[in-house]
């Protein structure tokens, strides 16, 4: 039987979830609500909340998952990628923690956890995970990637956006448009009521599996440049239209890599991830196209989609049965590789 303690704090958010043998007994999320008035995070003062947030949401963590620190057998960590000062506080806090308590401490890549959510038990015990390999579409607020995973450990980026991430082509149209921080979500809950037929945004062009994102953001500022000129009132009158229409520009965009990646790879197991698969267009456009395909979908939990510890017991989980441990001069990376 294997314990893991789970500790995220790699953007805004301070996270730890308590896993045993695959079964989440228990996962904590403090968001920092100080970044929502500057429209975007701030770095600083992430790192600061974090350092306020973290003993207090471990402590919640391990309580609520009925145990004490020492029933913890690991933990694991996000190294990275990340915000440098906020992966600070969860590194220095976790080898702490496992020196303290004489166990292994685990380093996780923040991305590969966001895929292995999947593999998380599902508590009504019915069990569906996706089959190796698989195709996962991660998208998150600082990556848009489409990775094909070979097994829990191995996974290889087959495409990825060369400039914007689709969570900040949501973040930065909705900034443009005067809507709250994070956009996302706002801009989802709009476009629920508005027509995606309205308007149309261009969308790139370009070869293989990766993506762009800022053409569309180009687009869409100089299209309300235009519009406000006529109307200054043009964004207020047609807030849903917008969202429903940038909305589904940005699906299509997705869509499009995806249904290539899988026609090229020859690969059929559908995996989404990542902060924006949260988005519910997204979410009916890859159980539509698998539908039409035969893909077999793996949508994740909404609890699961943005940042969470869960997805970083887990990882740590498998990276323990493999005995992959780190030791204390480990340091956190704010870019890193799979
Ligand atoms: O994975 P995540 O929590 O953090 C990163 O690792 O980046 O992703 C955050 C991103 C933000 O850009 C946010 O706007 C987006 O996920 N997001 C959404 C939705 N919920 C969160 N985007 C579109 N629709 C949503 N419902
Ligand atoms: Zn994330």
């Amino acid at each position: 039987m294997a314990t893991i303690l789970g500790i995220e704090s790699s953007c805004d958010d301070t996270a730890a979830a308590v896993l045993r043998d695959g079964h989440l007994l228990s996962s904590m999320i403090a968001n920092q609500e100080v970044h929502r008035k500057y429209g975007g995070v701030v770095p600083e003062l992430a790192s600061r909340a974090h350092q306020q947030n973290i003993i207090p949401v471990v402590d919640i963590a391990l309580k609520q998952a009925g145990v004490t620190s020492n029933d913890i057998d690991a933990v694991a960590f996000t190294r990275g990628p990340g915000l440098l000062g906020s992966l600070l506080v969860g590194t220095s806090f976790a080898k702490g923690f496992a020196l303290s308590r004489h166990i292994p401490l685990i380093e996780i890549h923040h991305l590969q956890a966001h895929i292995l959510v999947h593999f998380i038990k599902n508590e009504e015990g019915e069990d569906r995970y996706p089959q190796f390999p698989f195709l996962c579409l991660l998208v998150s607020g600082g990556h848009t990637q489409l990775v094909l995973v070979r097994d829990h450990l191995d996974m290889e980026i087959i495409g990825k956006t060369i400039d914007d991430a689709a969570g900040e082509a949501f973040d930065k149209s909705a900034k443009l448009m005067d809507l709250p921080y994070p956009g996302g979500p706002v801009i989802d809950k709009l476009a629920r009521e508005g027509n995606p037929d309205r308007f149309t945004f261009s969308k790139p062009r370009i070869a293989g599996l990766d993506y762009s994102f800022s053409g569309l953001k180009t687009s869409f500022l100089y299209f309300l440049r235009d519009e406000l000129k006529r109307d200054e009132d043009f964004i207020v009158k047609n807030k849903a239209d917008l969202a429903a229409s940038l909305q589904r520009t940005i699906i299509e965009i997705l869509m499009d890599k995806l249904v290539k990646a899988s026609k090229k790879t020859g690969v059929s197991e559908i995996a989404l991830a990542g902060g924006v698969s949260a988005n519910s267009g997204l979410r009916d456009a890859i159980n539509a196209e698998g539908k039409k395909r035969k893909w077999n979908v793996y949508i994740p939990k909404f609890s699961y989609t943005t940042d969470n510890a869960a997805m970083i017991a887990i990882t740590g989980y498998y990276k323990y049965l493999k005995g992959e441990f780190t030791d204390q001069t480990t340091v956190p990376r704010a870019r890193m590789g799979f």
